[in-house]
C-alpha cells in the first residue's frame, strides 16, 4: 500500500532539547527501509525531516500559561495540512516525532480527511498509548508544556478564539470525547483525573493491564471503538517501561513491556481500520546508559513495524 511519512523534528511542546532528533535517529536505524523492503510500502514524503524553522518566532512569551504557544500552534497547523494531504490521497500516514504536542496536528489532519472521505458519516477514533493522559487544559496544567495538552484541544475541552493560539482548530479537526481510548496510563495529574471522570472518557491504566492482561484490554478497547471505524494510533514511547524505552523526556516506571506495546500495535493493525500512526517522544539525547538511545530507537522501530503489519509468523 501507499504510506505517507511526516518526519517532525520539533521539540517546542516541552522543555528538553533532543526530541527533535527522534525522527532522524529512527530513520538512520533503517525504519523506512524496513517498511519499504520488508513490508512492501510505497513511501511518500519520506525525503525530508521537517524543522518548521520559518514557523518558530524568536519571541514567543506564554499565553494562558502555555509555553511556546505561537510556535506549537503554527507548527501543528502545518502538520495538520501535511497529514491531511497524505490521507486525502488514501495513504496510511506515519508521523515520527517530535514531542506529543504534534498530535494536535496529526489528529486534526486525519479527523478532517475521514469526515471528507465518508461524507460526514464517520468519525476517526483515537487509541492513545501513553503513561500520561495529555489532557490538561492550559488552566489545569502545572508545567505549561503543550505536550501535556493535545487531547484537550482536539476534543474542544480547551479552546482559544485567536488563530495564533490554536483558534485555527475547527469542528472538522476535532474528535468526539467518546471516540478516544487510552492505554497504559500511570502518571495522570489530579486535574486530568477529574477531566477523565467528569467526561466519562474510556481509559485502561496499567492497573487494568495487570488485572485483565493486555489481550482482554485490547478486546475491550476495540469493542469501545466499534467495527468499521477508522483508527488513529498515537503512541508515546514513554508508555513502554523505561527498561525498554529509557530515552524519553518524562519516563515513568511500571510501564508496558516491549512485547505488550508490540501487541497493541499488532491488534490495531489487524482491525484493517488503521488510517494513521504517530510515534512520539523518542529523545536520543537522553538516557542513563550508553546504549539507552539505541534501545529506545530499536523499540520505537519495532512498534511502528508491528502497527504497519509485521507479524511474528
Ligand atoms: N502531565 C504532565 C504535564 O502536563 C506530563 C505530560 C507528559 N506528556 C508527554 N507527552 N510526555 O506536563
Ligand atoms: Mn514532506
Ligand atoms: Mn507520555
Ligand atoms: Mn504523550
Amino acid at each position: 500500500g501507499d504510506l505517507g511519512v511526516v518526519a517532525v523534528g520539533f521539540s517546542g511542546g516541552q522543555g528538553k532539547a533532543g526530541v527533535d532528533a527522534g525522527p532522524e535517529a529512527l530513520i538512520e536505524s533503517g525504519l523506512l527501509d524496513q517498511l519499504r523492503d520488508d513490508l512492501g510500502y510505497n513511501l511518500h514524503g519520506h525525503d525530508a525531516v521537517h524543522q518548521y524553522a520559518d514557523l518558530v518566532p524568536r519571541h514567543d512569551p506564554p499565553h494562558r500559561g502555555m509555553k511556546n504557544p505561537r510556535a506549537v500552534s503554527a507548527v501543528t497547523r502545518r502538520i495538520a495540512e501535511q497529514v491531511y494531504s497524505h490521507a486525502r490521497e488514501g495513504r496510511l500516514v506515519l508521523t515520527l516525532g517530535g514531542d506529543h504536542s504534534i498530535a494536535i496536528g496529526t489528529i486534526a489532519g486525519t479527523a478532517k480527511a475521514v469526515r471528507e472521505r465518508f461524507a460526514g458519516r464517520k468519525e476517526v477514533a483515537v487509541i492513545w498509548v501513553d503513561a500520561h493522559a495529555d489532557i490538561n487544559t492550559p488552566e489545569t496544567s502545572g508545567s505549561g508544556n503543550i505536550h501535556g495538552m493535545p487531547v484537550s484541544f482536539l476534543t474542544g475541552l480547551a479552546r482559544d478564539s485567536d488563530d495564533g493560539f490554536f483558534g485555527w482548530i475547527a469542528d472538522e479537526h476535532r474528535i468526539s470525547i467518546h471516540k478516544i481510548v487510552y492505554i497504559g496510563l500511570r502518571d495522570v495529574d489530579a486535574g486530568e483525573k477529574r477531566i477523565l471522570r467528569e467526561n466519562g472518557i474510556k481509559a485502561f491504566s496499567m492497573f487494568d493491564i495487570d488485572r485483565y492482561g493486555i489481550g482482554r484490554v485490547m478486546d475491550l478497547a476495540l469493542a469501545h471503538i466499534g467495527a468499521d471505524t477508522p483508527i488513529h494510533l498515537s503512541f508515546d514511547v514513554d508508555a513502554l517501561d523505561p527498561m525498554w524505552a529509557p530515552s524519553t523526556g518524562t519516563p515513568v516506571r511500571g510501564g508496558l513491556t516491549l512485547r505488550e506495546g508490540d501487541f497493541i500495535c499488532e491488534m490495531v493493525h489487524q482491525t484493517g481500520s488503521l488510517v494513521a500512526v504517530d510515534l512520539v517522544e523518542v529523545n536520543p539525547r537522553l538516557g542513563p546508559a550508553v546504549d539507552a538511545a539505541h534501545d529506545t530507537v530499536r523499540a520505537g522501530c519495532s512498534l511502528v513495524r508491528c502497527a504497519l503489519g509485521e507479524t511474528l509468523l
